[in-house]
């Protein structure tokens, strides 16, 4: 039986239970329009916990446009009953009243890695996210919270937040789930047109093949791709390109898939 929660005060209620009968918890942060990707993290906290929550809150503070806010996808009756289907045990949807209290006059901000790449093109970004996953991770008082790879840069920020503010849950990074023609799964897939879905793939084959970055952003020019960036850092190569309205991110070890 999957519990739904929208007030933190009622799910907390239930996290104090858990303690009292000494069992595990895992946490899976998503904003919603879940997809296999978003189901892979699910899953593996199933396997390692003997309870998951799932929190699905679409986070203002993180949109650096109010237009992509807007036409972020929102699907809660589908999430729903798939976290049923995998037998999630707690779901939690705040609204933007309980989480943000002091009307984000408190934020969490990392002053490097958090304004380059990403943080570059969206200003203010990394502060709505790692502001955000710090309270859902001291509301959580889980004992392990799982990331996607498919957001390095955010899967860094955060556990570094994690060793910078001693935080007692343990960060798990979970592979990049990507459809058969290699486009990693994302919520904003579904805002693609068909001709754009259908090219979209050049994207991950570009940054995978490609000798250096800056060959691979030339490619993706050539293609007629709009290249936001193409970086490497810690032997990881990242990009962002822009498809009519729809962003998309990626990331791969530079010759290897992942
Ligand atoms: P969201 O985009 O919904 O993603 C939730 C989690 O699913 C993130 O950890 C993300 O990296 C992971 N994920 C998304 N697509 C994936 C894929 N194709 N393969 C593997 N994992 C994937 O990321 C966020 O939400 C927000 O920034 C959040 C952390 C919830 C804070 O608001």
């Amino acid at each position: 039986m999957t519990q739904t929660f929208e007030r933190i005060s009622d799910w907390q209620r239930a996290r104090a239970s858990l303690h009292g009968r000494g069992e595990t918890l895992g946490i899976v942060p998503t904003m919603g329009a879940l997809h296999e990707g978003h189901l892979s993290l699910v899953r593996r906290s199933r396997a390692e916990n003997a309870r998951t929550l799932v929190t699905i809150f679409v986070n203002p503070t993180q949109f650096d446009a109010a237009a992509d806010l807007e036409r972020y996808p929102r699907t809660p009756a589908d999430d729903l009953a798939l976290l049923q289907q995998e037998k999630i045990d707690f779901v939690l949807l705040p609204d933007e009243r309980e989480l943000y209290p002091d009307d984000y006059r408190y934020r969490v901000a990392e002053l490097d890695c958090s304004r380059r790449r990403e943080g570059a093109h969206r200003p203010g970004h990394f502060d709505g996210v790692l502001t955000v996953v710090m309270k859902l991770l001291q509301i959580a008082d889980a004992d392990r919270a799982y990331f996607g790879e498919k957001d390095w840069q955010q899967l860094q920020l955060v556990q570094g937040m994690a060793r910078a503010f001693f935080l007692r849950t343990a960060i798990v990074p979970c592979p990049t789930v990507r459809e058969a023609d290699g486009l990693a799964l994302s919520s904003r897939n579904q805002r693609l047109s068909a001709a754009d879905r259908a090219r979209a793939p050049q994207f991950f084959r570009a940054l995978s093949t490609a000798p250096t970055a800056g060959a691979a952003r030339r490619e993706l020019e050539a293609l007629g791709f709009a290249v936001d960036y193409v970086e490497e850092a810690d032997g990881r190569r990242l990009g962002a390109i822009r498809l009519g309205d729809v962003r998309l991110i990626d990331n791969v070890v530079p010759g290897g898939r992942s």
